[in-house]
């Protein structure tokens, strides 16, 4: 259906023809709308996949979620699980919230924050580093508006921020979408570098490259964080899924340590599997 556009629909966009998007000519929804439709459908848990930057659209879409009585997977980096007054709004309603901004499988962020604490954990102080990533979907034609950008970025940067053992100063780290290359079409490209000194001070680096297919990289990881939300909602907990949102996304309400997050989510999925077997 129709849905309301709102800041969801970037200026350049419209005019990038067939390649960007094109708004249809329907009547727009209103809430009451987009609330009936959530009802009708029965529907447990709505995920916010709306482009870079939507802000006024994505609250128009959490009203909506809140109303409707349905959980939410935020997999966009607008603050609403990681937002303290969002977040207090789905605790009162007793819905589940996984949130914010996906972290893909085997994406640049979940590497970017293995390298970090793989560097801690030996004892190498990384001094710079950056994660330049090119790709030539829409997410990316979207991106080129850097006006859009700004909670992408704390998202992607502090993602990594919480995984070194001390936090660069913003100068020596850089990391966000770098341009939009229309012929890579959903393969993404992450370049990194982490630059650091080893024993006695003696200097290293790390450069690594990886090549991804984006979407179903992000598919991934929602499809579990749709799961969970899923049992929450039937076990009644509301507000942030705190070990979830740490696991799935790249800014949580609270960030947690991979494998600290992963043995969190196998206890709060036991009881469910022991059932069905
Ligand atoms: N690897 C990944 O794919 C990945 C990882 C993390 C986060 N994300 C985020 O997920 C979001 C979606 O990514 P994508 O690649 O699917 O982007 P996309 O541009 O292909 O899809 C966005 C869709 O939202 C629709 N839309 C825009 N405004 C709307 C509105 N107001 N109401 C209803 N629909 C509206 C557009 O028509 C479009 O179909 C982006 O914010 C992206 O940064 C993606």
């Amino acid at each position: 259906m129709m849905g309301r556009v709102l800041d969801g629909v970037a200026p350049h966009m419209t005019e990038a023809g067939e390649r960007g998007f094109m708004i249809a000519s329907e009547r727009e929804a209103t809430r009451e709308d987009i609330v009936a439709a959530l009802r009708r459908e029965r529907v447990d848990v709505l995920v916010n996949f709306l482009p870079v930057g939507s802000q006024a659209a994505s609250e128009f879409y959490m009203e909506c979620a809140l109303e409707a009585g349905v959980g939410v997977v935020n997999a966009i980096p607008v603050f609403i699980a990681s937002d303290p007054v969002w977040e207090a709004r789905f605790r009162q309603r007793g819905l589940p919230i996984v949130g914010d901004d996906i972290k893909a499988q085997i994406g640049a962020t979940v590497i970017h924050r293995s390298l970090s604490a793989l560097f801690a954990s030996r004892g190498v102080n990384v001094a710079r580093t950056y994660q330049l990533n090119t790709g030539g979907n829409t997410d990316f034609m979207n991106m080129l508006d850097h006006d859009r950008l700004t909670a992408k970025k704390v998202s992607k940067t502090e993602a990594v921020q919480a995984a070194l053992a001390a936090r660069l100063d913003d100068e020596n780290i850089r990391i966000g979408p770098a341009d939009y290359v229309p012929w890579q079409k959903d393969n993404k490209i992450c370049f990194l570098r982490l630059e650091g000194a080893g024993w006695g001070g003696v200097p290293m680096h790390l450069e690594l490259r990886l090549s991804v297919e984006d979407s179903p990289n992000a598919a991934a990881c929602v499809m579990d964080a749709i799961r969970f939300c899923k049992l929450a909602r039937d076990r009644g907990e509301g507000g942030a899924l705190i070990a979830e949102s740490a696991f799935y996304c790249k800014h949580p309400p609270r960030q947690m340590a991979e494998d600290a997050a992963l043995a969190l989510l196998d206890a709060r999925a036991a009881p469910q599997l022991d059932a069905a077997e």
